[in-house]
């Protein structure tokens, strides 16, 4: 009797959670059971960057989610852009009680660095929104894990920005240890810029501050396209090039659209298997919702219905009929950390944080302005933020190559213009505009740029 009254008790009143996942070596594993732990995953950002909504800051939004990813058998969802000053605790329960883990996005569209002046980005105020947002999900035993920074650099001409990916990862790491929270892995999402793959990759998991060094790697990958195959998509060529890397891969956004009807998902099989076990730990669907991009598995009828597209019962039945590979599949915990590329125009240098870093990580920050954060006032370069949360639009080689999935900026976004590719020197021209000659010079610029 006593016992059982105990056991209701403590039933009633324990807080959800999940068993954490730990990085051992290249893979995920589940820190209670020990079995490797691979992402089924979906990118979740209902709203997208249109109307930016944090889907984890509303139980309505999220209770009406969460049952369609239990019916695709996901044990993660990918969100890009939170609001660090609504309460999430009962998303996240919901979502601990399903069995789900978070990869959150750290950055929001005007709190992020910025392409265009990364240094001037790279602030205080900008690391007090991180570390907010670091604050208000730590203690969840169900974050799998955080992204520094989403597909900043995007092309060749902005590879510079790496090295501050570099410092916001070693200060995000540096936070966490000293606020004496659980060791969450810390990453990057990599947009896929063909020529740039392995050396970005190489670079981030390089040198010897292992702050400095991120510990785990998300790969953006739209190459496989239809019903494609292992060797036909490229996939193959990847699992060889990532071979020997020191921490987990995965992917962090696949389902190229780039076919006629609805997505088969036949990647799937290969991802969860002994194919690429060795290299990879699974991946995430971009993206849950319908938008004009196209990319959906249900279209939300309102906050608190949505609809099943094809898409969704495809996934469903990929995810269904595929079971992980069992054992360690392959995974290593013997790779070394990587050398760091000595060719580059640039320096590597990890820059040095921002005065007011040492505060932040004595005292804790002091609280985040959620959406209305806007961190780069100072940089005198408004019309040009990076854009944490969604793609506007991709664009999709097949296969082998280039697929840049691009980040939008504020300028292009506004003007409705194709974010397609916008690469550093356009928005850097449009922010040179913009100093110069106002608003409406940018506007005419930019259909300048775009329309001919
Ligand atoms: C924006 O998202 C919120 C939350 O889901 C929703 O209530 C609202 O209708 C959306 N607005 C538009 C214009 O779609
Ligand atoms: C996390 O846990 C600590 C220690 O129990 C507590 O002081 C803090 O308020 C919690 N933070 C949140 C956001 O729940
Ligand atoms: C480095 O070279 C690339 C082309 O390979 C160019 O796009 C970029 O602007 C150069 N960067 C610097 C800092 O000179
Ligand atoms: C790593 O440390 C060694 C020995 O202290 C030093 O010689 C080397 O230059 C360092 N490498 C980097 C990339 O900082
Ligand atoms: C790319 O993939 C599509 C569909 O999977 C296939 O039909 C096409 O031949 C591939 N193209 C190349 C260049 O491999
Ligand atoms: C497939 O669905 C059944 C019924 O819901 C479930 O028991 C099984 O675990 C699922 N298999 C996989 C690989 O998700």
């Amino acid at each position: 009797m006593r016992f059982s009254a105990l056991t209701l008790f403590a039933g009633a009143c324990a807080a959800a959670s999940l068993p954490a996942i730990k990085v051992k070596g290249n893979a995920f594993y589940n820190s209670e059971s020990g079995d490797r732990f691979y992402i089924r995953g979906v990118d979740y950002q209902p709203g997208g960057s249109s109307n930016l909504t944090d889907p984890l800051g509303d139980a309505e939004i999220c209770g009406r989610d969460i049952p369609y990813f239990q019916e695709l058998g996901l044990n993660t969802i990918r969100v890009y852009s939170v609001d660090n000053t609504l309460d999430h605790s009962e998303c996240m329960e919901k979502l601990a009680d399903a069995g789900i883990y978070l990869i959150l996005d750290l950055n929001t569209p005007d709190a992020s660095l910025s392409r265009h002046d990364p240094g001037c980005s790279y602030n205080a105020v900008y690391l007090n929104e991180v570390f907010s947002t670091v604050d208000e999900f730590a203690n969840y035993t169900n974050v799998l894990g955080f992204f520094a920074a989403n597909e900043l650099v995007n092309n060749e001409a902005t590879l510079d920005t790496a090295p501050y990916i570099k410092a916001v990862v070693r200060d995000t790491k540096k936070y966490i240890s000293a606020r004496n929270y659980r060791q969450i892995p810390v990453g990057y999402s990599a947009a896929d810029v063909s020529s740039l793959r392995k050396e970005l990759a190489d670079y981030l998991n390089c040198g010897n501050d292992s702050n400095a060094r991120i510990d785990m790697l998300g790969v953006n990958d739209y190459s496989w396209c239809g019903s494609s195959s292992f060797t036909t998509s490229g996939y193959s060529e990847k699992v060889k090039m990532y071979t020997g890397y020191s921490v987990p891969i995965f992917l962090s956004e696949y389902g190229c659209n780039q076919v006629p009807g609805s997505r088969p998902f036949t990647e799937v099989k290969s991802i969860y298997s002994t194919q690429m076990s060795s290299v990879f730990s699974g991946g995430l669907v971009y993206q849950y919702t319908e938008d004009s991009s196209k990319y959906g598995l249900v279209q939300v009828e309102s906050d608190t219905s949505v609809e099943t597209l094809t898409d969704f019962d495809n996934l469903r039945e990929e995810l269904n009929s595929t079971e992980d590979p069992t054992g360690t599949a392959g995974a290593s915990t013997s790779n070394s950390i990587s050398s760091c590329p000595t060719n580059w125009n640039f320096s590597i240098t990890v820059p040095t944080a921002p005065d007011g870093l040492a505060k932040l990580l004595k005292n804790g920050a002091t609280g985040g302005n959620g959406f209305d954060a806007s961190t780069q006032e100072s940089c005198g370069d408004d019309a040009y933020y990076v854009s944490s949360t969604v793609k506007t639009s991709s664009t999709q080689s097949s296969n082998h190559s280039t697929a840049v999935s691009s980040s939008s900026s504020k300028a292009t976004s506004t003007s409705s213009a194709r974010a397609t590719s916008s690469s550093s020197s356009t928005s850097k021209a449009i922010a040179a505009q913009l100093k110069t000659h106002g608003f409406t010079a940018v506007l005419t610029f930019i259909a300048a740029v775009f329309f001919y």
